[in-house]
């Protein structure tokens, strides 16, 4: 995430391990001397869950751990809310190394700070869903009616407000997890650790949930912990994702970073068949936009073409798309005429933050698409192929349009062109 710098780091793991099994302390040591979690399991039944991890998690971010069953998920997500001790290393929770603190101070850091949402939603079937919800703030001492209040505000958060009281075995999976991530939300705290919550959920569901945590996190912008298998919802949820394998990390990047730049083989069997479409935004794949204003004349027009070597330009009207000109658009035109008069008005515009698989559509026409930031304004374009290209799975497109961003390739811009002439 681009402003890192400017965050506070909510959660920060220095150098933690958690061997289990190793009272005599021979793990540890083999695991000092680089042997495999393997032969310290074959030859002296010590389990390494996790390897020497650091890492920082920034105020407001997703940060996902993704690893097959049994690289160390959850007993790495665990010893962040102090449920196992580590075997060394430190754990800071907003300042407050839960590893060495007092049992009050961790239990105050727990009720405080810290939710944890899990996949098997453990909810309590002779409760009612409020109850459900409420149940946190109960141990936490909160007096009843502040309870309700507390649990009724989380329900709306997730929409489940009308079910507060039925109970949870007449809710779906799906809305059994929102039950679930309420009592998370329920005592507002700052860290939110979630452990495969999705797991178990029907891949329809699952991907309406996933859409769901997105928008709700523009809203509470929590820090998040988030542990799955799937690389797909890793690369969809996580501002940064670590891969986890054998309880080490092999990688700490963006989606982007993991996707154009496996660090290993381990990784690059994740990446090979993950939906791409979900990955790349129209900004990662953007190019340089040319553009004449929308009081420019067609000598302007000329003008801006030949001067950026392109057959097509952007009309902006305060930095705004407007309209499309292209060569052929004003071949016959006299110099003092109006862009205005002769471009194609309303021209495919997409947000730079969209993914791709949103701007498909808006690519079929072949035309390229202005790309806009949060004003509005045009900050670059999207050749329709480029989509395809990138959709095709090859690190080669990721090369390809690091290249093509910096260069003004002639047959880009004769494929620009050609796309855009009307049929
Ligand atoms: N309480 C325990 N005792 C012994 N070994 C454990 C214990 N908990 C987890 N492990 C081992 O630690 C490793 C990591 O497990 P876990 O954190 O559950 O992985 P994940 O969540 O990624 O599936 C595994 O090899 C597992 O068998
Ligand atoms: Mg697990």
């Amino acid at each position: 995430m681009r402003y890192t710098a400017l965050m506070s780091v909510k959660v920060k793991v220095e150098s933690v391990s958690k061997l289990f099994n190793d009272e005599r302390g021979e793990g540890l040591k083999r695991l000092a001397q680089g042997q495999s979690k393997e032969r310290i399991f074959r030859e002296t039944g010590v389990t390494v869950g996790i390897n020497e991890v650091s890492f920082d998690v920034n105020e407001g971010e997703i940060f996902v751990i993704m690893g097959l069953s049994g690289s160390g998920k959850s007993t790495l997500v665990r010893t962040l809310n102090g449920l196992i001790p580590p075997t060394s290393g430190k754990i800071l929770i907003d300042g407050t190394d839960v590893a060495s603190c007092d049992k009050k101070t961790l239990r105050n850091v727990r009720r405080e700070k810290i939710s944890m949402v899990f996949q098997h939603f453990a909810l309590f079937p002779h409760k009612t869903v409020a109850e459900n919800v409420a149940f946190g703030l109960k141990v936490k001492g909160v007096d009843k009616d502040r309870r309700r209040d507390e649990a009724m505000k989380a329900l709306e958060k997730v929409g489940l407000d009308a079910h507060a009281d039925t109970l949870p075995g007449s809710l779906s999976g799906g809305m059994q997890q929102r039950v679930g991530l309420a009592r998370g939300l329920a005592n507002d705290p700052q860290i939110l650790l979630m452990d495969e919550p999705f797991g178990a959920l029907d891949p329809l569901i699952r991907r309406e949930m996933q859409d769901e945590l997105l928008v709700l996190q523009k809203e509470l912008k929590k820090t998040i912990v988030f542990i799955t298998h799937d690389l797909n919802e890793a690369l969809l949820l996580g501002d940064r994702i670590a891969i986890m394998k054998d309880g080490a990390f092999v990688q700490v990047g963006t989606a982007q970073d993991i996707v154009s730049e496996p660090a290993d083989d381990y990784v690059r069997a994740f990446v090979a068949d993950i939906d791409r479409s979900r990955v790349y935004t129209a900004s990662d794949i953007a190019l340089d936009a040319h553009r004449v204003p929308l009081t420019g004349t067609v000598a302007d027009a000329r003008k801006a073409m030949e001067a950026a070597d392109t057959e097509i330009l952007h009309v902006v009207k305060d930095g705004v798309p407007a309209g499309l000109l292209t060569l052929a658009d004003i071949k016959d035109i006299k110099p003092q005429e109006r862009v205005m008069n002769v471009m194609h008005a309303h021209p495919p515009t997409v947000p730079q933050d969209a993914y791709l698989n949103e701007i498909y559509s808006e690519a079929q026409a072949g035309m390229p698409l202005a790309v806009t930031d949060d004003d509005g304004k045009l900050v670059g374009v999207v050749e329709p192929g480029s989509i395809f290209t990138h959709l095709a799975n090859e690190e080669e497109a990721t090369e390809d349009a690091a290249e093509t961003s910096t260069s003004e390739d002639t047959q880009e811009t004769k494929a620009k062109t050609q796309a855009a002439e009307p049929a």
